[in-house]
C-alpha cells in the first residue's frame, strides 16, 4: 500500500486567473475555488487522511481591494451555512484557526456554532485557516506564554519546542507531512512557517479550481515517491 500522509495542508491560488481565463468575474472564480474546496474535503475524507488545513485568507489578504474582502468574508459565510449539516454527517470535525478580532459577528458566530456542531466527530479533522498569518501565530503563541509566564503557569525552564508548539493554533494537530501549492507560485506565502519545517512541498501549476480528484492523487503520488529522513542520515560513513 502507497503511503498516506496523515495531514495535508494547501494553499489555494489561482481562482482570479482561472476566471479571467474565462473571462469571468473574480467573484465566479472563488466559488469555483469554494466547490473546489467542498470536492477535497470529501476526496481526503474518503481515503483516510486525518487532517487537512486550507488556506482560505491569509491576514495578507485584508490588503485586498475591499469590495474582494467583502465578496470572501459572504462566500465563507454562505459556504458554512450551506456545508456544515453535511460535513457534520460525514463526520468531519471542523476549527478554524487565525486572528478572529477583524472579522464580522456574523461570521463569527457561525464558526463558533460550526466547531460547537461538529466537535466530536472523530472522521476527517478539517482545519480552515482564516484570517491566518504564521508570523501572526508565533508572536499570538509568544504573547499567550508571557501571561503564563508572569501568572506563574509556566517557568522558563518549561519552554521548548514542545511547550511552544501547544500555544500554537495546530496545537492539536501533527505537523503536516505534505503542503500542496497550486496556482505555480512556489512561495509558502506566510502559511505554517513553525509546522512545516519538515513538510514534503508540492508546487503544481493547476489553477485551484481545476484541481480535481486526478491532481490531488498526483499530489499523493509525489508524496508517496519521497523518502523523508527529517534530517536523520541513515546511511553509515
Ligand atoms: C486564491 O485565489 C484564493 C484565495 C484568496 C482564497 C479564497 C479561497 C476560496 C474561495 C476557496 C474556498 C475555501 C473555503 C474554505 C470555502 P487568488 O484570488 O489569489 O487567485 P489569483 O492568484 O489567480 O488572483
Amino acid at each position: 500500500m502507497k503511503i498516506k500522509p496523515e495531514h495535508i495542508a494547501i494553499i489555494m491560488d489561482g481562482n482570479g486567473r482561472w476566471a479571467k481565463n474565462l473571462n469571468k468575474s473574480r467573484r465566479y472564480g472563488h466559488q469555483q475555488g469554494a466547490s473546489s474546496a467542498k470536492n477535497i474535503v470529501k476526496e481526503a475524507s474518503s481515503i483516510g487522511v486525518k487532517y487537512l488545513t486550507l488556506y482560505a485568507f491569509s491576514t495578507e489578504n485584508w490588503g485586498r481591494p475591499s469590495k474582494e474582502v467583502e465578496l470572501l468574508m459572504r462566500l465563507f459565510l454562505e459556504t458554512l451555512e450551506k456545508e456544515i449539516d453535511e460535513l457534520n454527517e460525514n463526520n468531519v470535525r471542523i476549527r478554524f484557526i487565525g486572528d478572529r478580532k477583524n472579522l464580522k459577528d456574523k461570521l463569527i458566530t457561525k464558526i463558533n456554532n460550526a466547531e460547537s456542531i461538529t466537535k466530536n466527530n472523530n472522521g476527517l479533522k478539517l482545519y480552515v485557516a482564516l484570517a491566518y498569518g504564521a508570523k501572526w501565530d508565533i508572536v499570538n503563541a509568544v504573547t499567550n506564554i508571557f501571561h503564563e509566564l508572569e501568572k506563574g503557569m509556566l517557568t522558563k525552564e518549561d519552554i521548548d519546542e514542545i511547550t511552544f508548539s501547544k500555544f500554537l493554533q495546530l496545537k492539536d494537530a501533527p505537523d503536516p507531512d505534505l503542503l500542496i501549492r497550486t496556482g505555480g507560485e512556489k512561495r509558502i506565502s506566510n502559511f505554517l512557517l513553525w509546522n512545516i519545517a519538515y513538510s514534503e512541498l508540492y508546487f503544481c501549476d493547476c489553477l485551484w479550481p481545476d484541481f480535481d480528484k486526478n491532481e490531488f492523487e498526483r499530489a499523493l503520488e509525489f508524496f508517496a515517491s519521497r523518502k523523508r529522513r527529517f534530517g536523520v542520515s541513515t546511511k553509515s560513513c
